[in-house]
């Protein structure tokens, strides 16, 4: 989604403004501008489409002279992806420039009202608004000016203001929407991801909701929402710079698919100590929680799919898995009996935090698994375990997903170990086979070298079918939304028993059925379905252990798993899957790392 960015120092901000861009393209967008102050002026270029027009437009940014300026990719809401559409907005005395990552709720009615004043709007924006009110309530004061236009304003918003009466300066406010504050040496930055801030500061300040700030070369102030200044503590950013470089993979993708034994290690081994399980900080008492509601979207909700079975055959303790964007809504059966799980790689998820605060309202205490330090969601939820994936750039996930599968994992057997409900051998078995999941997906990446070949075959189809049981299922499900959305074939994910109630009528010859069977409790169940559809023609692709001959000798193709733990199979399941999706995708030309319509972190409902 939308990502912005602000410089003011001693360097020309433009080039900087760029190269920051650059690092937040991968949210996905699809217009960018940027805007400079000089000599009491504000300049801006805009463009449709690609930073790579913006750079051209602009000559590398040379062709906007001046060292305080702000920044924004958009992704469409209220507006065509146009070049009049794109930010930063001006106000029509040209004094104020904004750029704005999230929803102004209430924008129609401040338009309507600022309309009558006779202002004049350009652009179809809700984000238009809030540049015309600076114009409006600036009487010689920026601070007093911001301050009064983001009272008026209702929804979320992270925004970047220039003035062009004070050209060494920028104010940023935040509400519900991302905003980190980069520390430098007589410079300071802004942006809405600590991605475009590594390649300049390490040193980070994180706004709180209402909180704004003002930002010069050589100072940063923070106020609360009364406008009164307020101390922050400076964070470290402990991601590197090459961790959100492609580091001579293709793409991001491949790069995260492939780093993911690295990613899962780096979540489990700090939290193993002498055989046990240790979650610092924790100190949930499991003997109070009668329900677990993991709650999450897209891929991270596929995640707790898939932990639900270990976490209700660990713990016993019965789960529920809902969508938050359906949670939010649903008037949920949630009280200080529950314990909600949420589950978000970029910790910004609109729909997640609205689901998480609504069961919070009903009394249930909330364990976030997150990645990004510091996000929202890792905020306000009362516990909170990072998934330690390092930067995940490619908007499909891979890392972030099969790291919050490994932390609910530790989790299960954390609250296991607590409520009684595992014997000390099979506890110790299953810590030991916990560490053994990073090699076993190394060894699912090496054991499967035909996957470029199987692409070749399959990519051309309209739609797949992905299908499994158990386990197994929760796995097709990650898989089909992995293929659709990077290949852009239509991929069905479907409980193989279900196959025979509806989905059967839609298998033709050469429909290709992708059958999960790495459930040994009930591949002969799968193994029956795979020989219905193949009666009616499908072309059917499997993914077992090697040594499953019955399965090798039923399906056309063959994907492979090394044995794992049945318990956490899925984390080791889901790597050939991912794989196969990526290279379905380069076959069919797609831009892998930045598919279509989507955004890498959904911060509007
Ligand atoms: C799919 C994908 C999305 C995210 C979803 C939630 O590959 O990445 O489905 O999983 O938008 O995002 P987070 O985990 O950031 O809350």
């Amino acid at each position: 989604m939308c990502g912005i960015v602000g410089y003011t120092g001693s360097q020309n901000a433009a080039p900087v403004l760029l190269e920051g861009l650059k690092k937040l393209e991968y949210r996905g967008y699809d217009s960018a501008g940027i805007a400079v102050v000089q000599d009491q002026t504000i300049a801006v270029s805009k463009v449709m489409g690609r930073i790579a027009g913006l750079c051209e437009k602009t000559a590398d940014g040379s062709l906007l002279p001046g060292t305080t300026g702000i920044g924004h990719t958009r992704w469409a809401t209220h507006g065509a992806p146009t070049d009049i559409n794109a930010h930063p907005h001006t106000s029509n005395d040209g004094r104020f420039a904004v750029v704005h990552n999230g929803i102004i709720e209430n924008y129609l009615e401040l338009r309507q009202e600022l309309t009558q004043k006779g202002y004049h709007f350009e652009s179809e924006t809700d984000t238009e608004v809030i540049v015309h009110l600076m114009e409006m309530y600036y009487q010689g004061d920026f601070k007093r000016a911001v301050m009064k236009a983001s009272s008026r304003l209702q929804g979320s918003y992270a925004l970047g203001i220039l003035c062009s009466q004070e050209p060494d300066k920028i104010f940023v406010v935040r509400e519900a929407s991302p905003l980190i504050l980069g520390v430098g040496i007589g410079e300071n930055f802004f942006a809405s991801d600590v991605t475009a801030l590594v390649a300049h500061t390490r040193n980070a300040v994180y706004l709180e909701d209402g909180e704004f700030a003002e930002l010069t070369p050589d100072s940063i102030q923070v106020y609360d929402c009364a406008g009164h200044p307020i101390q922050k503590p400076i964070s470290r950013i402990s991601w590197d710079i090459q961790a959100a470089e492609k580091g001579g993979y293709e793409h991001f993708m491949l790069k995260e698919i492939m780093e993911q034994p690295r990613a899962v290690k780096a979540t489990i081994a700090p939290r193993i100590k002498n055989g046990e399980i240790v979650l610092d900080d924790l100190d949930i008492d499991m003997h109070c929680v009668n329900k677990i509601v993991i709650t999450a979207c897209g891929s991270a909700y596929y995640a707790g799919c898939a932990g639900k079975y270990a976490l209700e055959r660990l713990c016993r303790i019965p789960v529920q898995t809902e969508l938050a964007s359906e949670l939010r809504y649903a008037d949920p059966l949630i009280d200080s009996h529950t314990l909600l799980i949420v589950l978000s790689q970029s910790g910004e998820t609109a729909d997640t935090i609205a689901a998480l605060r609504e069961c919070q309202r009903r009394g249930a205490k909330a364990l976030a698994i997150v990645n990004v330090v510091g996000s929202t969601i890792a905020k306000i939820a009362d516990y909170c375990l990072y998934t330690w994936a390092g930067p995940e750039i490619a908007v499909a996930t891979t890392k972030g997903y099969t790291t919050q599968l490994t932390v609910l994992y530790l989790f299960a057997l954390y609250a296991a170990r607590q409520l009684g409900t595992l014997e000390q051998e099979r506890y110790r078995s299953l810590v030991s086979a916990l560490k053994m999941l990073p090699k076993q997906m190394q060894q699912a990446l090496d054991m499967n070298p035909g996957i470029p070949k199987l692409a070749q075959k399959y990519h051309h189809s309209e739609s797949m079918f992905f299908i499994g049981r158990n386990t197994d299922y929760a796995v097709a499900l990650e898989g089909a939304l992995k293929m659709k959305e990077i290949s852009y074939i239509h991929a069905e994910s479907y409980a193989a028993g279900e196959l025979k109630h509806g989905t059967i009528a839609l298998i033709h010859e050469r429909q290709p059925v992708i059958a999960l069977c790495c459930n040994e409790s009930v591949t002969e169940k799968t193994m029956s379905n795979i020989v219905e559809v193949k009666a009616r023609g499908a072309e059917v692709l499997a993914l077992a252990f090697r040594d499953n001959q019955k399965i090798v000798s039923l399906a056309d193709d063959m994907l492979f798993l090394p044995r794992t733990e049945p318990i956490f199979c899925p984390v080791v399941e889901i790597v050939p899957l991912q794989m196969l999706a990526y290279h379905v995708a380069k076959e069919n030309g797609c831009d892998i790392d930045k598919p279509k319509n989507l955004a890498k972190s959904v911060t509007v409902e």
